[in-house]
């Protein structure tokens, strides 16, 4: 039986307190006197003053047991978190420090005596090795010479970081504060999972993991780049309790150690959940964990710093609850849960779990509350669309404000046949991100963006289909090896066909394929920094890191983008001749049904001017002119005249399209060979988009010929209407508009003549109640919109009157109040209203003097009509 978690935090401090170490407990994760850091991050925070020399420490050895959190700051590992084995936001690190006693050689024969004697944890020697700063000359000769390890198992390390001192084995606090070379060391997995030697591009692959970090703390860094050296040499060491656990329990993921199978359990069963390998079980499991300490250390969710950081990790760890079926309010049920799994380490947890139980509860409550407002608004924001696409600020706001999953958004915009602008959103994302990083004066970013370092290569100018090999698999934001029939995903492949969305261009569609039948079905591609990720559904079978599969692009829909796309380039170069060469263009969307243009014009564009550009580009088209790209050097390309986006950063090599004479632009999308292809261009709308902005939208191809068709067809049906011929169809249609002016008029005529007939009629009906007229009744054939006018005719005729009219049309009552002036300060014509529109589930309002409502009760309106005499009379003295 292996040792436990809790056993192995303990045998540490055990092992360092036998050396003459001092156990003491861990900081809180928030260090109130360091605004150098959003939390505590490792284990030697807490002695950062006496490493500078500004304290004098009680023990000059220490060891402890350390909480930390990485989400924020210099280590930040929050994009990591539930997409690999081994990251979390909250981990436990144990570590030994000597201020200013012991130095480099006692550091490494502690760590080696603890890691490998059968006393201790006794690790084989052989599945460890190790990597030193570069330059630490002392320390390759520690472990070659006085450890014995083989030089070929001893790694030096540069500054592969792009500056002096920055280094992975060179490690710093934060921007400033003590530093100094580090020494880490390794476990070997074994060469049956992939992944290279600490160092080689392979590095961040599974094999080879880093278990502890000794760090030979020499210098304080300054804000400006300085190094000072420290009063005295000092050790810091850091090993992730949880790490080192997976290592000697023998298991490959952190989260099979005892600790997190344990509470994995729990969760399963508070979720309802039994889909045990569902990663979502990995980020509410790390997530209750750094939630549930954040708050025992003084935390409180709210929009701010580090109460941001909580918020969204409660809010995440809730969204992933409920993708996995949990009932509302489960989250703070995990406490106990996790204090039975912390041990010693759940003191503090203990102590305010009642604190921590109901901030959970609560924040929970808000979330749900918060994704319900979110869809209200969603649905209002579809009321209002205009087109069938919800412009990507509208979906941020949802995402951000309202932790609305896009995924959501989209298959609720879907049940309505609208589209989301991912472009849009994209960039609304980023600008947040920006505002956000100036604004929190610390480096965070708790976005769940997704970290990926793999690298693919597009190969979609030349192929639509290839085979390709699986580099990463992505599901729910975590990173798996499988992923399985019904599943959404994402997978990265070495080289792709596929066009990831970019440079206005969407993303393509298609399959993936393996030899079993396997189908993947792509609905988007997109690219994660280098890494190009094939966004979809696993419809049957598994897919698996390392297979290859076929990569089919779904050719029909890819075909249509690029006439859409060669289009778009047309399209800027006839602008820049109609409209002159000011024209800029400020953003497009290309998709296989349409294409959409913005650029800079302060106008509308007139009939004439659109056309001009329509006829312009069909003239390109038929002149069938060769598109070609050319790789060259930005310099170049500029030189000869190739437009560029004005705020867009280019590589220092670039593509440049051109077409023939025509047009000459920086452009990474993919193309139509020829201009022929695009066979028709017609512009279906010109509108504003902004202030000095245009839009332009068009069609090209058979989708033109559709619409071209549908105008046809609509122009046919109005001639079948009017019988009429196409020819005379203007003709007909304005003398039918001339001849319905002159049946309004007539009409109107007519209904003042019933006006006057009514208004006679009911003054002859009127009856007096304490010198007062009253008018009540029920007129049967009168248009709504005449009711007001005869109130003011009645009102013209008569003194002292209170007016009281209904009428019923297409299924509504209809009803106006009307009170001579004299009489207001008995009734008003509002609060008449009132009195029978809640009678009558009617709605409305006016003056004291007018009024009208439209009430749906219609049963009710007989009786409410015979109450209303008394209720005047009530109120006359
Ligand atoms: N402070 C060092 C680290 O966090 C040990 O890796």
């Amino acid at each position: 039986m292996s040792k436990s978690t809790a056993q192995i935090r303990q045998e540490f401090l055990n092992f360092f307190h036998s050396k003459g170490h001092q156990i003491m407990t861990g900081s809180p994760l928030i260090l109130p006197n360091d605004t150098t850091l959003l939390f505590t991050n490792a284990g030697m925070n807490q002695f950062k003053s006496i490493f500078l020399g500004q304290e004098t420490p009680k023990y000059t050895r220490v060891t402890t047991a350390q909480r930390c959190l990485r989400v924020g700051g210099k280590h930040n590992d929050l994009e990591k978190v539930g997409y690999t084995a081994r990251h979390h936001t909250f981990f436990e690190m144990l570590g030994n420090f000597s201020f200013g006693d012991y130095f480099k050689q006692e550091a490494i024969s502690f760590a080696w005596e603890l890691l490998t004697s059968p006393k201790w944890f006794g690790l084989p020697k052989h599945k460890l090795l190790v990597t030193v700063y570069a330059e630490d000359n002392e320390t390759f000769k520690i472990w070659e010479k006085n450890i014995g390890l083989p030089f070929e198992r001893i790694i030096r390390i540069g500054n592969n970081k792009g500056g002096p001192y920055a280094s992975d084995n060179f490690w710093q606090m934060s921007e400033t504060g003590p530093c100094g070379p580090c020494s880490e060391i390794f476990f070997d997995h074994g060469d049956h999972i992939p992944g290279g030697l600490p160092g080689s591009t392979e590095e961040d692959g599974d094999r080879y993991i880093e278990i502890w970090n000794l760090v030979f703390m020499q210098f304080n860094r300054k804000s400006d780049g300085t190094m000072i050296p420290l009063p005295m040499p000092a050790v810091d060491t850091g090993m992730g309790l949880e790490r080192i656990a997976a290592v000697i329990q023998n298991v490959h993921s952190n989260y099979n150690i005892d600790l997190f199978k344990t509470l994995i359990k729990s969760i399963m069963q508070i979720t309802g959940t039994t889909k045990i390998h569902d990663q979502s079980l990995h980020v509410i499991a790390d997530h209750i964990r750094s939630c549930a300490f954040l708050i025992a250390d003084g935390v409180l969710p709210s929009n701010e710093n580090r109460s941001y950081v909580l918020r969204r990790l409660i809010r995440r760890a809730v969204r992933h609850g409920y993708t996995l079926g949990a009932q509302k309010g489960f989250f703070f049920k995990l406490v106990s849960p996790l204090i039975h799994v912390m041990h010693e380490a759940a003191e503090i947890l203990k102590t305010n779990r009642d604190k921590i139980e109901e901030v959970l509860k609560t924040e929970e409550e808000k979330c749900a509350k918060t994704l319900k407002r979110g869809l209200f608004l969603l649905n209002q924001e579809l009321k209002q669309i205009s087109g069938n696409i919800l412009n990507g600020e509208a979906v941020f706001r949802l995402y951000d404000t309202f932790g609305f999953p896009v995924k959501l958004i989209e298959d609720i915009c879907s049940e309505r046949h609208i589209t989301i602008d991912k472009i849009g959103f994209t960039l609304a994302m980023q600008e947040q991100r920006q505002r956000a990083r100036k604004a929190s004066g610390f480096n965070t970013n708790s976005n769940n963006i997704l970290y990926i370092t793999h690298k693919s290569k597009f190969k979609g100018y030349d192929f639509l289909q290839l085979h390709a090999m699986i580099s990463m698999i992505i599901v729910n934001e975590e990173i798996v090896d499988t992923i399985y029939s019904g599943q959404d995903g994402i997978i990265i492949l070495n080289y792709t066909p596929f066009y990831p969305e970019g440079g206005g261009q969407i993303g393509d569609i298609g399959t993936l394929k393996s030899h079993n039948d396997t189908h993947f079905i792509i609905k988007n591609t997109k690219k994660y920094s280098q890494a190009i990720g094939h966004i979809g559904t696993l419809t049957h079978g598994k897919l698996s890191k390392g297979e290859t599969v076929l990569a089919q692009v779904d050719e029909k829909n890819q075909k249509s983008i690029r006439l859409n796309h060669s289009a778009t380039h047309l399209l800027q170069a006839a602008l820049r001749l109609i409209l002159g060469p000011k024209v800029t263009q400020k953003g497009s969307l290309i998709t296989a049904q349409n294409l959409r243009f913005d650029f800079s014009h302060d106008q509308p564009m007139t009939q004439q001017e659109t056309r001009q550009v329509e006829i312009i580009i069909n003239k390109q088209i038929r002149r069938n002119l060769l598109i070609e790209a050319h790789v060259m050097e930005l310099n170049k390309a500029i030189n000869l005249g190739a437009m560029a986006l004005f705020n867009e950063k280019y590589d220092q090599y670039v593509r440049v399209l051109k077409i023939d004479d025509f047009s000459l632009e920086l452009c990474g999308g993919t193309h139509a060979h020829r201009t022929g292809d695009i066979g028709l261009f017609h512009i279906t709308s010109e509108s504003g988009s902004a202030s000095g902005v245009r839009r332009i939208e068009a069609v090209t191809g058979e989708e033109a010929l559709l619409h071209k068709h549908y105008s046809y067809d609509i122009l046919s049906k109005i001639s079948q209407l009017v019988k009429s011929n196409h020819c005379n169809l203007y003709k007909k249609v304005s003398s039918l508009v001339e001849y319905t002016h002159i049946l309004e008029k007539q009409l109107q005529k007519l209904q003042h003549q019933q006006v006057i007939q009514e208004s006679l009629l009911l003054r002859k009906q009127s009856i007096k109640i304490k010198n007062t007229q009253i008018i009540i009744n029920h007129i049967k054939t009168l248009e709504p919109k005449m009711l007001r006018i005869l109130v003011d005719n009645l009102k013209y005729h008569l003194e002292s009157t209170i007016i009281v009219l209904a009428t019923i049309s297409n299924g509504k009552i209809s009803l106006i109040t009307g009170v001579t002036k004299d009489l207001i300060h008995h009734i008003t014509a509002t609060h008449l209203l009132e009195y029978l529109a809640n009678q009558v589930n009617g709605k409305g309002g006016g003056s004291p003097y007018l009024a009208q409502a439209t009430g749906i009760n219609i049963q009710a309106l007989p009786t409410a009509l015979a109450n209303v005499k008394s209720w005047i009379s009530d109120r006359l003295k």
